[in-house]
């Protein structure tokens, strides 16, 4: 199905994808894609002008992928407004949308499943065992059936990234994987499209998360050790009103391994939990 919708141009099969991207490839544009499960704000759309600056022809796809919700997650919930996003994507001049369907990307039968280890073991796996299985069989499908120069990934998700960077060299996909920075709100607070779950208090609470981050990797390199700067900053998460923490680490920034000292490149990551809803975010040591 080809739809326009906005002046966007949106495309729902790979194989109308393909088609688009060979008659750019015809003319010798270069091509970029950005990954999205949609609900679009200005963390992605950032992704969005670093792909253009580096790109001819700049693709999002927006595809709320099921095999990385667990079935108790927020799968159904998960905010969907593909015309919305259709907007700010035709306000931000992209050239196309690749939006499709389940069925497309899961046909009737589809059996398969990446599993990487390396940098997936631990942190995010340890609270979402799926999740990184699902995100990437959907990502490698989506790198292979765009077959992208360069396709980018925010540092929004840290461990996300890593494990990307890995599935991309392990399959010899000849496709540059760049980072974006995190875009935040003004209190500190990680644009996510699951801020929308947030009723008012919760808002403000979730505001602390960047404030006890940032203060705790700089009592780590004030010399505080690793373990009690972990702690610390549990009680303090805890102590504003976060409800469960499902982990606060500064690991290694390139490994994502424990770490004694912040002698080589560090990052502090956190995943924590306000009413149902679970907010991540992380930044260097
Ligand atoms: P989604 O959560 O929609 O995020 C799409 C991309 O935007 C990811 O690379 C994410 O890291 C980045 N992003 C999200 N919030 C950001 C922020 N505040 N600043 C900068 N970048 C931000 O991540 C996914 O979708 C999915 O797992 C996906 C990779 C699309 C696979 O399904």
């Amino acid at each position: 199905m080809f739809v326009d919708m906005k002046s966007v141009r949106i495309v729902t099969t790979i194989a109308e994808l393909r088609a688009e991207i060979a008659r750019w490839r015809d003319s010798g544009d270069t091509i970029g894609l950005v990954p999205t499960m949609g609900a679009l704000h200005a963390g992605h759309l950032s992704l969005v002008r670093q792909t253009q600056n580096r790109c001819a022809r700049t693709i999002a796809s927006i595809f709320v992928n099921p095999a990385q919700f667990a079935p108790h997650e927020d799968f159904d919930r998960y905010p969907r407004m593909l015309e919305s996003d259709a907007e700010k994507l035709s306000q931000a001049k992209i050239d196309l949308i690749f939006a499709p369907t389940v069925a497309e990307m899961y046909p009737k039968g589809f059996a398969s499943r990446i599993d990487v280890d390396g940098p997936s073991v631990g942190l995010e796996s340890d609270f979402r065992p799926h999740f990184f299985g699902g995100v990437a069989t959907v990502v490698a499908k989506l790198l292979i059936s765009a077959m992208p120069d360069f396709a980018i990934f925010g540092e929004k998700d840290y461990q996300q990234l890593l494990v990307i960077r890995r599935l991309t060299a392990d399959l010899g996909l000849p496709i540059e994987i760049g980072g974006g920075p995190i875009i935040r709100e003004d209190d500190g607070l990680a644009m996510s499209s699951r801020n929308a779950y947030l009723n008012a208090g919760q808002r403000k609470i979730a505001g602390h998360l960047n404030r006890i981050l940032s203060e705790t990797a700089h009592r780590v390199c004030s010399g505080k050790t690793i373990a009690a700067a972990e702690t610390q900053a549990r009680d303090e998460l805890l102590g504003v009103g976060f409800d469960s923490i499902d982990y606060v680490a500064i690991r290694d920034a390139v490994t994502l391994e424990r770490i004694e000292t912040v002698a080589r490149d560090a990052r502090i990551l956190a995943a924590v939990k306000i009413g149902g809803t679970r907010l991540i975010d992380n930044m260097a040591v």
